[in-house]
């Protein structure tokens, strides 16, 4: 156990409210991190919500959670939010989790899935704006704290479908019931830019012994419709979509001193999807 205990490690989340991110939150807490969880609603808002999401409560109740409300697009607030974590833990951030996105707004309108010929230039600045640029800011303001201290780990997380092109056969069905839908471009071009953030910052950041690595997930249970579960499954070797806790091995590992010796690596977790 000793090889992936996270020793008090201060490990930042960002999106910690979300379906993953309280996953993520709950794992490196158990494993003795003390996480610092980011997201969207304002710190009293956020400790509130805290007491609804059983993960999170925990991982609250034990002192190992200090929820801080900020936006991964805005330097000025992760620099505040590295600031007063820094100041309540008492030591220099240890490890960054860039899991914080944004996949198709939902306030979006039809054209956010209709054809790629009019995809609309301004939701494509938002999902970048939060997938791409969030986790570059939170690169620059929480890395360097890390690059300082001579230690520490990033993740980012990253998609299939930053790796691969979504199938536009997969989703057939809704077309075929009178509805315009394509899965649209910027959630995986933005997801893509991630890969090469990673490897740059593996290398920029090597001498100081900041480790940067990225995961590859693939889709969670999540209530999908049947006919689109008909044919996604097929095309996964293990037959079911992730369980939402099915990630969280490969975070706790990736803070920990197991993967001591591994930077710059991209890490696929897709139950064999990008295997066929
Ligand atoms: N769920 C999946 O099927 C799946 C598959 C592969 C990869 N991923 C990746 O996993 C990560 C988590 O996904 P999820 O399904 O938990 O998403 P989610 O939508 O449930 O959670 C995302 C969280 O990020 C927060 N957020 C969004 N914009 C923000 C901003 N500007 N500043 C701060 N916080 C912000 C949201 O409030 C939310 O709590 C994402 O990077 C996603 O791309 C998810």
């Amino acid at each position: 156990m000793a090889l992936f205990d996270l020793n008090d490690r201060v490990v930042v989340v960002t999106g910690c409210l979300g379906q993953l991110g309280r996953q993520f939150t709950g794992a490196l807490a158990a494993h003795g991190a003390r996480v610092v969880g980011i997201d969207r609603l304002g710190d009293v808002d956020g400790a509130q919500t805290l007491d609804g999401i059983p993960l999170l409560k925990q991982a609250s109740g034990d002192g190992r959670l200090l929820y801080l409300g900020a936006d991964v697009t805005d330097r000025a607030s992760l620099e505040t939010a590295r600031d007063k974590a820094e100041a309540h833990y008492g030591v220099p951030v240890y490890g960054l989790v860039n899991n914080a996105a944004l996949d198709a707004p939902p306030d979006s309108d039809a054209r956010e899935f209709g054809p790629f010929e009019t995809y609309p230039v301004e939701n494509w600045d938002r999902i970048f704006s939060v997938n791409a640029k969030g986790p570059f800011l939170c690169c620059q303001v929480f890395g360097a704290s890390m690059a300082e201290a001579e230690r520490g780990s990033i993740v980012n997380v990253g998609s299939i479908y930053g790796i691969l092109s979504p199938d536009q056969n997969l989703y057939q069905y809704r077309r075929d019931r009178g509805e315009t839908f394509y899965k649209p471009v910027a959630y995986s071009a933005s997801k893509s830019s991630l890969y090469n953030l990673t490897r740059y910052l593996a290398g920029y950041w090597g001498k100081e012994q900041v480790r940067v690595n990225i995961v590859t997930f693939a889709g969670v249970h999540n209530n999908q419709d049947p006919a689109f579960l008909e044919r996604y499954l097929p095309k996964v070797p293990l037959g079911r979509m992730a369980d939402a806790a099915d990630y969280n091995g490969t975070i706790v590992y990736l803070m920990s001193d197991a993967s001591a010796y591994m930077t710059g690596s991209n890490v696929v977790v897709d139950g064999g999807f990008s295997a066929l």
